[in-house]
């Protein structure tokens, strides 16, 4: 008898603890870094008070757990990956209309990203696609440093190269609608058939390649070249480097899911989210995408967008679930089917 209120009394209190808490909580997905994201959740749990329960899911599958919560929502907040999937959510109405009071705060692309999704995302940061190269393997192999995309299409890189899945990864359908862009759509999925005999593995997530490429187990990687200095600054032998022939960029970002259950606490994190100080945990876990808001102390690592030629991403068409269905299908058809 003693025995069973010595084991219930714990559980009974730690039952009503939770039931205290309920009110200060929030579920969010993270499509960002794992120790960025993690950072985000200490520090605003800390500062804020707010429990945070958080998984990390890459752009593509957040955006198909949050359509699978459709009727019912688990989720509050989805917190950073590629822009183009969260302009799909807006699309599908599966995010919350909300205008912050830091929106003039931010860069026009930022304000941009909120304004064509009827302000239900806004941008969180932004970055460049490029490429990874690990330095050592270029010089052991005595292959070129890649300068433009049809560089990579070279015999010599064959097996060489990583990219992501674009159905898991934001950054690998960036690449997809960057060439689209550049080339015209069937000249881009020519070039990515011939890519493919180059490409060793297509990972789930966008930055898999750059971190395989630095640890020496592939030789380049298509990715966000923001990604690189994190890498170089643990010592890997790695450099990126963006296409001369131009290429895309991101507009990371965040929204606020509809009939979210904790939405007090949502809204809390959005407004914590668009402060300098929460972006600038950033660059102090060694993230350097460029953020939005205007009076973010910008890291030296961050690109220099200046010196990169861009083209002009037209996110709004890109962003659409049509279109981003309709692209990745034909890639799996065209591209993803063809044996290496
Ligand atoms: C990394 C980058 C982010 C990007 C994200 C996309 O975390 O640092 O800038 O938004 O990848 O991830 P995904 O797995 O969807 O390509």
């Amino acid at each position: 008898m003693k025995k069973t209120i010595w084991v219930a009394l714990p559980m009974w209190l730690a039952t009503s603890h939770m039931a205290q808490a309920q009110s200060g909580e929030i579920n969010m997905i993270c499509s960002a870094q794992a120790a960025w994201c993690n950072i985000l959740a200490v520090t605003f749990e800390k500062s804020q008070g707010v429990k945070v329960n958080m998984t990390l899911k890459g752009s593509g599958e957040a955006l198909a757990q949050i359509l699978a919560e459709r009727a019912n929502p688990k989720t509050d907040l989805w917190f950073g990956g590629t822009g183009d999937p969260h302009l799909q959510a807006a699309e599908q109405n599966l995010t919350l209309e909300y205008k912050s009071p830091t929106l003039p705060k931010l860069h026009d692309w930022a304000q941009k990203q909120a304004a064509q999704s009827g302000y239900k995302t806004v941008g969180i940061y932004s970055g460049p696609l490029g490429f990874g190269y690990n330095t050592e393997l270029i010089a052991k192999k005595k292959l070129p440093i890649p300068k433009t995309w049809g560089d990579l299409l070279k015999p010599e890189y064959k097996g060489e190269i990583q990219s992501a899945n674009p159905a898991s990864s934001g950054t690998a359908y960036t690449m997809i609608a960057t060439l689209v862009q550049l080339m015209g759509e069937d000249q881009a999925f020519e070039y990515l058939k011939k890519l493919h005999g180059n490409i060793a593995t297509y990972t789930r997530s966008g930055t898999a390649p750059i971190k395989a490429v630095a640890r020496g187990e592939a030789t380049v990687s298509i990715s966000f070249v923001h990604d690189g200095p994190g890498e170089k600054a643990q010592g890997f032998p790695l450099e990126t480097i963006t296409p001369v022939d131009g290429t895309g960029a991101e507009i990371g970002s965040m929204s606020i899911i509809r009939g979210a259950r904790n939405m007090d606490a949502a809204k809390k994190f959005y407004e914590w989210a668009l402060t300098p100080s929460a972006q600038a945990l950033g660059a102090a876990t060694l993230q350097f995408q460029l953020p939005s808001h205007k009076d973010t102390k910008v890291d030296p690592r961050v690109p220099d967008f200046r010196k990169i030629k861009l083209i002009n991403y037209d996110y709004a068409k890109y962003g659409q679930t049509a279109e981003r269905r309709r692209l990745i299908q034909r890639w799996e058809r065209e591209v993803n089917s063809l044996s290496r």
